[in-house]
């Protein structure tokens, strides 16, 4: 028989026992049947990788201020990657509530304030520490996730092409796995957990974790679409082409047949971000008296000549129409920017109309 020293090899160094073992695809965890401690052993994609990220970042993480877990104890060996962290005390964040959802998105902020400071050093890539070899590019760094017969899809020239957008965003440190589980709050303290998917890169990429994990969660407990506090997630600055890459890597992971329903519209649509004059009607407009609930959808319209405005360009025309930015839309006749959603508007810009009611 193994002597438990060589299996665990923890025991020796006075950790433990543990309970029993939760079970992930990438990971075990047990606590410490006294509560103290916590041991992960990492399994599946890159164990030994992951294992030395995490013990590195969260050391760093640390002298920026944010509260962490403390590494007691870590290696590799026969017992394979593991580290041992001390507990930290708290109640994991929640989206079960509005409420809810509205103070773990606050601390998603306070987290972001400490965490998303520019950098100069930090290029983008996993983790913390510096790299070595030349540079990449945050969407090589993204599309460098996925698994190769990605690269075969209808759909990856039209999210290579989208994501290309945010090389331009400057680089910071990265959580990398934000949601409400890693985020645990204890009275007036807030600690942060499970830095093993810590990288570099824009900080876009973290916010479009947490709106990414927010709807599917939501939408995973059955929430209706329309239910979705959209105007929650509003808050935090997170980009479609992001999004779309996220979603997309989330099928290739854990759910491979899925991903060969994607079409390029389907990510065209995704990557949009805002930019086209003729986006579909936000979730948020669905509750309204002409939204989804009571009417059939439209069915969507192709574009015939796509307007491309920026986000400036859209609020200052919200401002303009006095209208919320989502109310606006295309003319049904002549594409100009009107205030096409909400109630009681109209379909056609008033040139269009006087034209058609004058129509014999
Ligand atoms: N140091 C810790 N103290 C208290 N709870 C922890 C600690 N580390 C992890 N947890 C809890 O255990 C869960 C799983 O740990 P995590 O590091 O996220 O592993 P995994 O890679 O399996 O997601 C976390 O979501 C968190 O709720
Ligand atoms: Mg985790």
């Amino acid at each position: 028989m193994r002597s438990t020293k060589t299996a665990e090899p923890w025991v020796g160094q006075g950790l433990g026992p543990f309970g029993v073992a939760v079970l992930k695809p990438y990971s075990r965890t047990r606590f410490a049947t006294d509560g103290s401690a916590v041991l992960k052993v990492y399994v599946g994609i890159d164990p030994e990788g992951r294992r030395r990220r995490e013990t590195s970042t969260v050391q760093r993480a640390a002298l920026r201020g944010i509260s962490v877990p403390t590494v007691l104890a870590t290696g590799c060996g026969e017992a394979g990657s593991w580290t041992v962290f001390g507990a930290v005390h708290g109640t994991p964040c929640s989206v079960a509530t509005r409420k809810a959802t509205e103070g773990y998105i606050g601390h998603v902020v306070a987290v972001s304030g400490m965490l998303h400071r520019p950098t100069a050093s930090a290029t983008p890539g996993p983790g913390w520490a510096a790299r070595t070899g030349s540079p990449v590019s945050t969407s090589q760094f993204l599309l460098d996730q996925f698994s190769a017969r990605c690269r075969w899809m209808p759909w990856w020239a039209a999210l290579r092409e989208a994501l290309s957008t945010i090389d331009a965003h400057p680089t910071v440190h990265l959580h990398g796995d934000l949601k409400p589980e890693h985020l645990l709050v204890d009275g007036e303290r807030l600690h942060v957990v499970d830095w093993e998917a810590s990288a570099c890169g824009p900080a876009v990429l973290d916010y479009t974790d947490v709106l990414f994990h927010l709807v599917r969660d939501l939408l995973y407990e059955d929430v209706a679409p329309a239910r979705i506090p959209v105007d929650l997630a509003d808050r935090l600055p997170f980009c479609g082409p992001v999004l779309a890459w996220r979603l997309l890597l989330w099928l290739d992971r854990r759910r491979t047949q899925d991903i060969d329903l994607v079409t390029t519209h389907d990510i065209v649509r995704l990557t949009a971000d805002g930019w086209f004059v003729s986006d579909a009607r936000p979730l948020r407009d669905l509750d309204q008296p002409t939204g989804g609930i009571t009417l059939p959808r439209m069915p969507t319209r192709r574009s015939r000549g796509v307007a491309r405005i920026t986000p400036v360009e859209r609020a200052a025309a919200a401002a303009a129409l006095g209208c919320p930015l989502w109310e606006l839309g295309p003319c049904a006749g002549c594409d100009q920017l009107m205030h096409r959603y909400g109630r009681y508007t109209p379909m056609y810009c008033r040139g269009c109309r006087t034209a058609l009611n004058d129509r014999r």
